[in-house]
């Protein structure tokens, strides 16, 4: 069987620059605990880190970063905690969408937050309007995103393209399923990076992260900042990729 010949996602080696970051920003609330304080705390420190680190990507030229801000597994936190959550969601976006705006952001969103309470999803809907113009760096917000979700939804999207004859069985390739995901108009993968000390994926971008380059930082995530996204990068630009070949 033929391979595909593409490599698209960015060579590496040599200093070169990802084009697409992803970030699974952990340990909020051991930041809190470290200090006497309540999770929110490290959760609104967190919120902080999400402007230096998005302000810093964009200085960096890096394409698009995609933040893991809600997970459709978050949903088995205390009812409290999932309110403060939201809560700092609206806050985002109501002090952050004018800088967007104004920094030629596009905002997306991957995940299903149409789950989410009818004001948000309209914030939301409305921040994502505002962007839609700009052709600048792109920012994607996770939100009661899981990759197991978004591959069966796939699945599902596909059998009922064979089912209405608009697609043969055989024309469901990898192409095919790639176009089907949350992330078909974003480039391809190229760096994903955990905070906190924790070596796990929990679901996030498990398809597009096939040969995405992965960097663990120690750093709980409202201590990560401009010069930690830097270390990251760099490590990136030192990597020899070689997406299956010698
Ligand atoms: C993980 O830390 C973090 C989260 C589940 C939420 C991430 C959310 C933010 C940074 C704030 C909201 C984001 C935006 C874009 C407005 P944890 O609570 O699991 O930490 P722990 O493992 O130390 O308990």
């Amino acid at each position: 069987m033929p391979l595909p010949a593409k490599a698209p996602e960015t060579e590496g080696g040599a200093g070169a620059l990802p084009r697409h970051v992803a970030i699974i920003m952990d340990g909020n609330g051991r930041w809190a605990k470290q200090r006497f304080l309540p999770r929110i705390a490290g959760h609104r420190a967190g919120v902080e880190a999400v402007r230096r680190v998005t302000r810093a990507a964009r200085t960096l030229g890096i394409e698009a970063l995609t933040l893991y801000a809600f997970s459709s597994e978050n949903w088995r936190r205390p009812d409290e905690e999932i309110g403060d959550l939201m809560g700092l969601l609206r806050i985002f976006i109501r002090s952050d969408l004018d800088e967007m705006v104004r920094e030629n952001v596009r905002l997306r969103v991957i995940g299903n937050y149409h789950r989410f309470s009818a004001d948000i999803v309209a914030m939301v809907d409305d921040a994502l309007a505002r962007t839609l113009v700009n052709d600048g760096p792109i920012l994607v917000i996770a939100l009661n995103y899981g990759s197991h979700a978004e591959l069966a939804a796939a699945a599902r999207d596909l059998a009922q393209q064979a089912i209405d004859g608009k697609i043969d069985v055989s024309a469901i390739d990898e192409a095919a399923i790639e176009r089907q995901l949350d992330t078909s108009d974003l480039p391809p993968l190229d760096l994903m990076i955990r905070t906190s000390g924790e070596h796990r994926l929990s679901n996030f971008l498990l398809w597009q992260a096939a040969y995405a380059e992965l960097h663990f930082a120690e750093t709980l995530w409202p201590d990560f900042d401009e010069a930690a996204l830097a270390e990251a990068v760099a490590s990136f630009g030192r990597r020899q990729r070689r997406f299956g070949g010698l």
